[in-house]
């Protein structure tokens, strides 16, 4: 039997060759009794003739043949009179003289390749496998491994070993809620599914291994958006004998050789930001850094202001903040109130206008800041003639929040994001903890294995809320692409942690015991990172979501419309489980 060619690799340099291709119809037309199928696999798509005069068999036997049916063909290439330059294999086609229909195809539910208003996202998502025939999912997914491949390449040669971890396991607390699987054998007992491999990988440490690598699935029950699904990957490492610095440089190594290949240049080391300059500057802490409108406090020029909305907002100890957007001096009060709306939905009570009529700065309140206000202010935030300045004040969080959208607002409405640019940078110096104010207690940032700064241990508990973390994020034009930190390698620190978040000697014994256990026997100092691979692949694909760089995602509410997944289970079922439903 012949040897399959890949329809799409077909070249003139070809011509005269007997070739066979086998994939799906794409396009078939009858032109005077000559029949012209475009047929795809997953190599391209080529161009397949039957002619009547010498193959009237064939003809006769492709009548039939429909869009997405699977065909085989053997002929030979030939050139084209008049070739398609806008097809990689428009030069050649092949003439054929041998063919079989190896399957059939109903009616479709959409054009493969159409318009993308042929098919609503639901159609799309329950005939999944038909929405991976089209060649934009199918770029991304061939992406996506050829990035896993060099990423388990680059980490083998660094000397990583590739560890599975349980997907059957106990909780461990990254943030979310967890996905639990009921045990059979043990009734009224649960597993939970992994939030992220955290646990496992520092005490691989323990045991050992010194750099551990694991392209791993994690599961969280959380609400979703674009950029989130219940289940998705993480290139997962950690290592034993490491700083920071070894991290940071580790990863930067990694996106020097996967970024460049899709067009992204990469320029290390990456830039560093504290997080508390990111989120005064950028009012994020994944800011865009692709381009400016960075953000000034001007607190302290209007303390003592004639406008009340400031001084009040100062005297709640809150702060005044604005950025200046150069050429919106224009904008209209409609732009205005939906920039306000904006802010508002960050929390911010609004935002106000400083532009310049005539050169002269003007406040959108009128008469109720003075000359010399309004000249610093206008000097501060670097007003142009024809720019506008948005100024918010209230608490710093809201404050920080509501700007840092309106940042982004702007820089889409002025087109000031340029396509071309990437920047990549690490936000350090998180703080270790955060005050929830509902339940009156604190939570880790990050989780509660991370190291606190050395120079924080001995006030941790008296001073929790200024503690430093040795906590990092690496940021890609604004999106997170990875977290980590370098961990505590200590026990009696890990229950001093432990006891800070509200989480007794007994409670820490149920739920961690193992680990504290595991650091009590000599732990090496470690650390490590996780890298959202979804996001990652998203990134370099330039795909509006993770849905496009997965083959099967979850919908807003968590279904696979494909499997219908969740669904009912029998009573059977549940009974053997000892779970009844409510
Ligand atoms: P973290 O929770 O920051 O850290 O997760 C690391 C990275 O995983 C990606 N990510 C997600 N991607 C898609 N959908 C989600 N629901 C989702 N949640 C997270 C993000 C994120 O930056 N154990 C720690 C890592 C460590 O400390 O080493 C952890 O999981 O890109």
């Amino acid at each position: 039997m012949m040897k399959r060619t890949g329809a799409g690799t077909l070249r003139v340099e070809h011509v005269g060759d007997r070739v066979k291709l086998s994939g799906w119809v794409a396009r078939r037309r009858d032109l005077g009794g000559i029949l012209f199928l475009d047929l795809r696999d997953r190599s391209g798509i080529a161009q397949v003739v039957v002619r009547p005069d010498e193959q009237p068999e064939l003809v006769g036997a492709f009548e039939p043949v429909r869009q997405e049916w699977v065909v085989e063909v053997e002929g030979e290439v030939a050139r084209r009179t008049a070739p398609n330059a806008e097809m990689p294999t428009g030069a050649v086609e092949l003439i054929a003289d041998r063919g079989a229909i190896l399957s059939r195809a109903e009616p479709l539910p959409f054009a493969i390749d159409g318009k993308a208003a042929d098919a609503s996202e639901e159609t799309r998502l329950r005939y999944r496998y038909l929405d991976l025939r089209q060649s934009a999912l199918q770029k991304n997914i061939a992406l996506r491994h050829n990035v896993t491949h060099a990423v388990r390449a680059y980490l083998h040669e660094q000397g990583f070993y590739d560890i599975e971890t349980p997907i059957l396991t106990k909780s461990t607390p990254e943030g979310a809620r967890d996905y639990l699987v009921p045990s059979r054998v043990q009734r009224g007992k649960f597993y939970a599914l992994p939030q992220s491999p955290q646990l496992f990988k520092q005490i691989l440490q323990v045991a050992g291994f010194e750099k551990y690598v694991q392209i791993a699935r994690c599961f969280r029950d959380e609400d979703l958006r674009a950029d989130r699904q219940p289940e998705f990957t993480q290139i997962d490492l950690e290592m034993s004998f490491v700083e920071e610095e070894d991290v940071y440089a580790l990863v930067e190594g990694l996106f020097a050789r996967i970024f460049p290949p899709v067009g992204i240049p990469v320029g290390i080391p990456f830039p560093r930001l504290p997080y508390a300059q990111a989120m005064l500057r950028y009012g994020s802490d994944k800011p865009d850094l692709r381009f400016g409108l960075e953000i000034a406090d001007v607190t302290d020029l209007v303390a003592e202001s004639g406008f009340r909305g400031f001084r009040e907002a100062i005297a709640n100890g809150g702060v005044v903040r604005g950025f200046a957007v150069p050429n919106a001096g224009g904008a209209s009060r409609k732009q205005v109130e939906g920039w306000a709306e904006v802010a508002r939905r960050y929390g911010a009570a609004g935002v106000l206008t400083l532009k310049r009529e005539g050169g002269e700065p003007r406040f959108q309140v009128k008469d109720a800041l003075s000359v010399a206000e309004l000249s610093l202010l206008t000097e501060r935030l670097g007003l142009e003639p024809e720019g506008l300045a948005l100024i918010a004040a209230g608490p710093e969080s809201t404050t920080a929040a509501a700007l840092g959208a309106l940042r982004l607002e702007l820089a889409r409405a002025y087109d000031l994001i340029p396509a071309d640019r990437h920047a990549f940078v690490w936000i350090t110096e998180f703080p270790l903890f955060e005050w929830g104010a509902e339940d009156e207690r604190w939570y880790a940032i990050h989780h509660p294995f991370t190291a606190p700064d050395p120079r924080d241990v001995d006030g941790l508990e008296s001073e929790a809320g200024k503690a430093r973390a040795r906590a990092y994020d690496v940021v890609l034009d604004g999106t997170e692409l990875g977290g980590g930190s370098i961990r505590i390698h200590d026990s009696a620190l890990q229950q001093r942690v432990f006891k800070l978040l509200g989480i007794g000697a007994e409670e820490a014994r149920a739920r961690f015991g193992f680990l504290l256990e595991a650091l009590s026997f000599g732990a090496p100092p470690h650390g490590g990172i996780a890298i959202g691979l979804d996001r990652l692949i998203m990134l370099m694909a330039g795909a509006p979501s993770i849905r496009d760089v997965i083959a099967f995602p979850k919908t807003t509410s968590a279904s696979d419309l494909m499997t219908d997944a969740p669904s009912t289970v029998d009573a059977r079922q549940l009974g053997e489980l000892g779970v009844k439903v409510e």
